[in-house]
């Protein structure tokens, strides 16, 4: 294989149309492929971690299975789940065929995809959500990418090794025997130009001026050490929908921050700007009234 061959084939993911990746994004993205092992992601909230895996499964033309954790999540009901009411049910009612265990054996979304012809994306969204163990728990079928089903004895061994993409939003530390097996990659925060990009992903053809003020104010509030939770892309993305819908000017925005709620979701940090506000507090119109880090 030549080496452009071997470049080509490792650069898989580029980003798409609908999901703008930093290089170091689609670095990891592309470096998990190769390896065959999971992709942890991690970052703000909204920062575009879930839709990552949608956008990977376009790229490669995969199917996706998403695996949503909940806090009562266990790693078994990804496998699968034995629907012993149903049997119950069956055999009082009479139908069925309760001696069949097998027909109760529903598979889970790790089931779904290792039986599948097809190579698919899984998606293992907010991993930290689950128990401590639960981690721990998925490790040997993910690596192995095998299970048994106990109550049949049935071995499930994956046709084609899914490209698995796990997300955390850092609410647990995961386990060192977790991550060992991980390719690992953090969210940076978009800097204004990928900004830029991912903003003319969901606007197209927004007025230079307009987004500039609008990336202003955004990346001000952002900078006010006292929000107790900063806005994120997805936030911007709402806020820009409004003030398009509003019909605001340029002008306008100069002055103020309107639809706060679009941007902010804790009562303090609105009470806090907006009372800033209408104190006449000095508001940002120019990057220069930004720190240094915006002005280089
Ligand atoms: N790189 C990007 N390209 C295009 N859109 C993006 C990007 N990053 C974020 N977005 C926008 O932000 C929204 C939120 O993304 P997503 O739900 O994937 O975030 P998340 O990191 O999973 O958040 P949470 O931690 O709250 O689950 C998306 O629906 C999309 O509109
Ligand atoms: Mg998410």
């Amino acid at each position: 294989m030549s080496k452009t061959d071997t470049t080509s084939s490792f650069n898989q993911f580029q980003g798409t149309q609908g999901y703008i990746a930093s290089t170091p994004l689609m670095d990891a993205v592309n470096c998990a492929i190769a390896l065959e092992r999971p992709l942890l992601i991690k970052g703000e909230p909204g920062t575009g971690k879930t839709l990552l895996a949608n956008h990977v499964a376009e790229s490669l033309g995969m199917p996706m299975e998403s695996w949503h954790i909940k806090s009562t999540s266990k790693a078994c009901d990804g496998l699968y789940v034995y629907d012993t009411l149903q049997r119950l049910n069956d055999a009082r009612f009479g139908d069925g065929d309760v001696q069949d265990i097998r027909s109760y054996i529903k598979p889970g979304p790790l089931g779904r995809v290792f039986a599948a012809e097809n190579r698919h994306v899984l998606l293992i969204d907010e991993i930290d959500k689950a128990d401590l163990e639960f981690p721990n728990d998925i490790l040997r079928e993910i690596d192995e990418m095998r299970f048994t089903v106990l109550e049949t004895g049935d071995e499930v061994i994956a046709k084609q090794r899914p490209v698995v993409i796990i997300t955390s939003n850092n609410e647990k530390e995961l386990p060192d025997a977790f991550l060992r097996r991980c390719v690992f990659h953090f969210i940076d925060f978009p800097d204004r130009e990928l900004m830029k990009e991912i903003v003319d992903v969901h606007h197209p053809h927004l007025d230079t001026k307009l987004l500039d003020q609008v990336l202003i104010k955004f990346y001000w509030l952002r900078e006010q050490g006292e929000l107790r939770k900063k806005p994120s892309t997805s936030e911007l993305i709402d806020w820009i929908a409004a003030l398009l819908r509003s019909g605001i000017s340029t002008e306008q925005l100069e002055e103020h921050i309107p639809f706060l709620g679009a941007l902010l979701k804790n009562e303090q940090d609105t009470v806090g700007v907006s009372s800033y506000q209408e104190r006449g507090g000095r508001m940002p119109a120019a990057w220069s009234d930004l720190g240094a880090k915006y002005n280089q």
